[in-house]
């Protein structure tokens, strides 16, 4: 069958330009730094983001990592939302790989961490604590909804940060996302921080990679450490290729990808048995929950979506997260009403 896939913007697969820009990619071995494709691609993302330079990494996660690792040293504590990917989903990667304590503040419904809770976090000089090192943002905000964070905000985080002798890294995974949809530029949003990550591979559409920007110092140190965790890149040009397309091309059609979300809300808030949460979406995100009168749970519910072509996540027993994507026209959002009106009847 032909699903509709909402369960992520991970699924997206690549583009047929994204396929031939792979198939005729010039490639090097990137150890060396003779890949001209891959090189392409990190001056592209470093200028995007108005940083000195940019490295290349598999995923996510470990663009994340490697940032924790070059900014913390054992020992150190990294101040992080207790609904981050970092804390969360990141399998305790700083703990487990790099003697790094994570020190989880409340994540508020906007996304933010409170300025005051993250002064209240940073530890005093004393022989019994932790050395705090690091403040790390995510933008947009997964968990609290899709939500983007502002550039005032962020800048009021690094101000604090710098003030305190810690640096700042952004978990950016759908910084794109928060972008587009407050109007501002990347550059702007990134421009507080000492270190940003962001992927490719999600509402971009590349088939692999993040990257990390940075200064020069810092990417220099993160090229040394990708090697040691086993990530040196070869003939990595034939991603790379995909990922240039995704900064020039696919970052300009994410607008539609949030109309095409707040119409999939607008559709389910007339559903019996939906309650779609009061802001969402803010960018590519829909949350929502099943009604207390729903006597399924959203793991039937979900079950019973894949029979009719729908692919849902299931966040936790009552609740759903929607996630819009290039593939997800708009017949493919009727589609998903339908099913939904369906699947509680
Ligand atoms: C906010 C956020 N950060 C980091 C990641 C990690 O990315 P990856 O799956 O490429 O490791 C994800 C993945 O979904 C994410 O949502």
């Amino acid at each position: 069958m032909d699903y509709v896939d909402l369960r992520s913007d991970t699924v997206t697969k690549p583009t047929p330009e994204m396929r031939e820009a792979m198939a005729e990619a010039e490639v090097g071995d990137d150890v060396y730094r003779d890949d001209p494709t891959l090189n392409r691609l990190e001056e592209l993302a470093a200028d995007m983001l108005g940083k000195q330079s940019a490295l290349f990494v598999p995923s996510g996660t470990m663009g994340n990592l490697i940032a924790l690792l070059v900014h913390c040293q054992r020992g150190h504590e990294v101040i992080v939302g207790n609904q981050s990917h970092i804390y969360l989903n990141e399998a305790g990667g700083m703990s487990a790989l790099g003697g790094i304590q994570p020190c989880p503040i409340q994540n508020q419904s906007d996304g933010t961490l409170a300025l005051l809770d993250i002064l209240a976090s940073i530890r005093t000089e004393d022989v019994h604590h932790p050395i705090t090192r690091l403040v790390c943002l995510e933008n947009t905000q997964n968990i609290c909804g899709g939500v983007p964070l502002t550039v005032e905000y962020t800048c009021q985080v690094g101000e604090l940060a710098h003030r305190n002798d810690l640096s700042l890294h952004i978990d950016g995974a759908r910084i794109f996302n928060a972008a587009v949809a407050q109007n501002v530029s990347v550059r702007e949003l990134v421009e507080p921080a000492d270190s940003v990550m962001f992927c490719l591979s999600k509402a971009l559409a590349a088939p692999i990679g993040s990257l990390l920007v940075g200064g020069d110092t810092f990417i220099a140190r993160a090229r040394h450490l990708r090697k040691m965790l086993g990530g040196g890149m070869r003939q990595v040009g034939v991603v790379a290729a995909a990922g240039i397309i995704s900064l020039e091309q696919m970052t300009k059609r994410l607008k539609d990808d949030h109309a095409r979300a707040k119409k999939l809300a607008n559709g389910l808030r007339h559903v019996n048995g939906l309650a779609v949460d009061a802001n969402s979406p803010y960018t590519n995100m829909v949350y929502l929950n099943l009604s207390t009168d729903v006597a399924l749970s959203a793991q039937q519910i979900t079950q019973k979506m894949k029979d009719l072509g729908v692919l849902v996540d299931a966040e936790n027993a009552r609740r759903f997260r929607l996630v819009t994507h290039y593939s997800i026209d708009d017949e493919a959002v009727e589609k998903t009403v339908s099913a939904f009106q369906k699947a509680l009847n």
